[in-house]
């Protein structure tokens, strides 16, 4: 049994060590060790928390991880009052200031600090003896809401801090903000959207929506970034002017932006201003302008306040990149999965720098809510970047006789059947030969975890696709060896192993082959569960929508994607062309050996997992009567863990869900 005090030394030595890689990749962007490294780090000092409880400390690098969901947030009073900017919409606005600033202060001229105006979301931080102790929003300025569980979630914010030549005040509070990059944006929308969930308009309201959850475990699933630029309260503030303060930020471990510049005079910061608005294209994140303020803090002192912002700081702000113009026509788009996106061709506009023919109508339920129609006048902007969006109609403008834009009921490519099926937020065609979807369809085909293969690759099945070679997937099954050797780089030899690996795949197991058809929201574990139930791919094929329901584990939504699968005649045309081209799933015998060990069991697997892979782990449990889960729950009931395994093992230690090793695993299994 370890001792108490030796826990101690120990979780102390792994926060220490912890915060400095934290601080090293976050503040410094020079980690000295892997993701892997640190995650076993993590995971031991995890470890050693839940195992000694009374020894969490609430500045320890592991509480990154979210808490309870709160019943509603707290208020919190800001010390000092969270100052608003007072705006200058041009060049010449800017120069006004520097002349009221000059006036008051009697001097030629002034020295600024410029730096962006990040569009994200204001806070204060608040540490006593350099550990973080509250935050909150800006709220009315005086008053905010407590949102220090969110914020400890916040990779970059420390929670404690470093000491520097200058030692950190007993009392400091700092202010920044906190925002989402473009690509991060992208991502947590592209997510929303397979889960149908509704979008964020811009990176701003993605990280106010984030910082804004009663659930931190929620906030912690987000990307937040944050930048510091301004100090509240701060006990003996040891400074001279804003400048030395923002070179001392990062030191204690704060991030700070990198473009910030010191200019003398206002001409200095008009060019900062200028080369700022041309940056913004590039910038990973959005910023909706420059601030200027004054660098000496006594002259800051002597300029003072009037009514709710500072004398000694300025926002320059950008020209908007919101624009007018007229939608010429609506066209739906059909990608590579069949979802079809409404596009709106627009008569071309300059918009932040580019110009604008397109923008993204998203769905049908985003066109009826904003009631976009052909010749409409509509106000356009560029949300976290890339594709422009429709903001909304104006209808004062809105042409005679138009009609409210429908989604087609048939695919503009190939003529098949298009469906929203319930809670679905897209349409999508419903031909799997559709020639837009066939490439994608093909490769998931082909892949891995379907019909297996080997060395049909998108590169190869885009090749013969642009040479009409193949329409479908059952196309596959009618190749000769002089169409391949007909191609690119293509010696005979690989032309052989392809036309034998398309040869074995003719008789795969009856799963891979209902898995491969891609039909939407049957995946690989329904594929299974179907092959299990049904034997026969025929018998599947006359299946009912309550027939299916009834099968443990498939909802409404994949019964009813079956049916409208099996509906489509499309559909029987190329599964009679894949029987005819020798495709004869096997129905392996029902291998379920059910084991009560295993029976209605969930098991996560998590981890690099060493001695098997987790697919061949997965149907081990699978065949025994057991399920596995991508997540870990209340409900798991064991989590497979592997060398590296982070987050989901440190949630199952938490929930108190029994963990195993691989060789324990394997004890199992006998
Ligand atoms: S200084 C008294 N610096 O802009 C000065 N603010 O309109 C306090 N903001 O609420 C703010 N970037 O959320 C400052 N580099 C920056 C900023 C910045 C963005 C936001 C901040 C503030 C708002 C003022």
């Amino acid at each position: 049994m370890i001792e108490p005090s030796q826990v101690q030394t120990r979780i102390d030595l792994l926060s220490d060590q912890l915060r400095e890689h934290n601080y090293r990749y976050y503040i410094l962007d020079d980690p000295l060790i892997s993701d892997a490294e640190y995650d076993r780090l993590m995971r031991e000092l995890q470890e050693l928390e839940t195992q000694f409880p009374a020894l969490v400390r609430p500045d320890s690098p592991t509480m990154r991880v979210g808490s309870a969901p709160q019943a509603e947030f707290g208020t919190l009073e800001h010390r000092t009052p969270m100052l608003s900017l007072a705006n200058a919409m041009n060049i010449e606005e800017l120069r006004e200031f520097d002349q009221r600033v000059r006036k008051i202060l009697a001097v030629e001229t002034v020295e600024y600090v410029a730096e962006p105006k990040l569009d994200g979301l204001g806070v204060e931080l608040i540490y006593e003896n350099g550990v973080f102790l509250a935050g909150a929003t800006r709220g009315d300025g005086i008053t905010g809401e407590n949102i220090t569980a969110n914020l400890k979630t916040i990779q970059g914010l420390p929670l404690r801090l470093r000491d520097s030549e200058k030692p950190v005040p007993k009392l400091l509070e700092v202010r920044g903000e906190v925002f989402l990059r473009h690509a991060d944006f992208q991502k947590l929308n592209a997510n929303r959207e397979s889960q149908n969930e509704s979008l964020f308009a811009n990176p701003r309201n993605a990280a106010a929506g984030s910082l804004r959850q009663l659930d931190s475990r929620i906030t912690a699933q987000r990307p937040l970034q944050i930048n510091l630029y301004a100090a509240g309260r701060i006990e003996e503030y040891p400074f001279n002017s804003h400048w030395e303060f923002m070179q001392t930020l990062p030191k204690w471990g704060f991030p700070v932006n990198g473009q910030i510049r010191i200019c003398h005079g206002i001409e200095e910061a008009i060019q900062y201003y200028n080369k700022m608005e041309s940056a913004r294209e590039t910038l990973p994140y959005d910023i909706d302008g420059i601030v200027i303020k004054v660098n000496d803090l006594v002259a800051q002192e002597e300029l003072g306040i009037r009514s709710r912002s500072p004398r000694w700081a300025i926002a320059g702000k950008f020209k908007a990149r919101q624009e007018t113009t007229v939608v010429v026509s609506i066209e739906a788009s059909v990608g590579r999965t069949g979802a079809i996106t409404p596009v709106a061709n627009l008569k071309p506009v300059q918009l932040g720098g580019v110009v604008v023919a397109r923008a993204t109508l998203h769905n049908q339920d985003e066109i009826n809510r904003k009631d976009v129609r052909v010749g409409d006048t509509v106000l356009i902007q560029r949300a976290g970047d890339v594709i422009p969006e429709v903001v909304k109609v104006i209808l004062e403008n809105r042409p005679d006789e138009t009609i409210p834009y429908k989604i087609p009921e048939v695919c503009p490519v190939c003529g098949g059947t298009v469906m929203r099926l319930e809670d679905e937020a897209k349409h999508y065609c419903q031909n799997i030969s559709c020639s837009a979807q066939v490439v994608g369809r093909i490769e998931h085909f082909a892949s891995k975890n379907a019909m297996d293969i080997d060395g049909m690759g998108p590169k190869l099945i885009e090749q013969l696709v642009a040479k009409k070679l193949i329409h479908t997937v059952a196309d596959l099954y009618y190749l000769s060896k002089d169409d391949l050797a007909g191609l690119e780089r293509m010696a005979e030899k690989s032309a052989e192993n392809i036309l034998d690996a398309i040869q074995a795949s003719r008789g795969r197991d009856l799963w891979r082959f209902i898995h491969a058809l891609g039909i939407r929201n049957v995946g690989e574990h329904a594929s299974k569960l179907l092959a299990n139930h049904f034997h026969s791919f025929e018998a599947l094929a006359q299946a009912t929508t309550d027939s299916l329901v009834e099968i443990h584990e498939i909802g409404p939504i994949a019964a009813a994607a079956i049916v409208a699968f099996f509906s489509e005649t499309h559909n029987h045309e190329l599964l009679e062309n894949l029987n005819a081209g020798g495709v004869k799933p096997e129905t392996p015998p029902m291998t379920m050996v059910t084991d009560d060990r295993f029976l209605g069991k969930i098991f996560v697997f998590t981890g690099k997992l060493e001695q098997f892979t987790r697919e061949s782990a997965q149907g081990m449990v699978e065949t025994r009567g057991g399920k596995t889960a991508g997540s870990v729950s209340k409900r798991t009931d064991y989590v497979v863990a592997g060398p590296g395994a982070g987050s989901k093992l440190a949630k199952a230690e938490s929930l108190g869900v029994k963990v195993l090793s691989e060789d324990a695993f394997l004890a199992l299994l006998d």
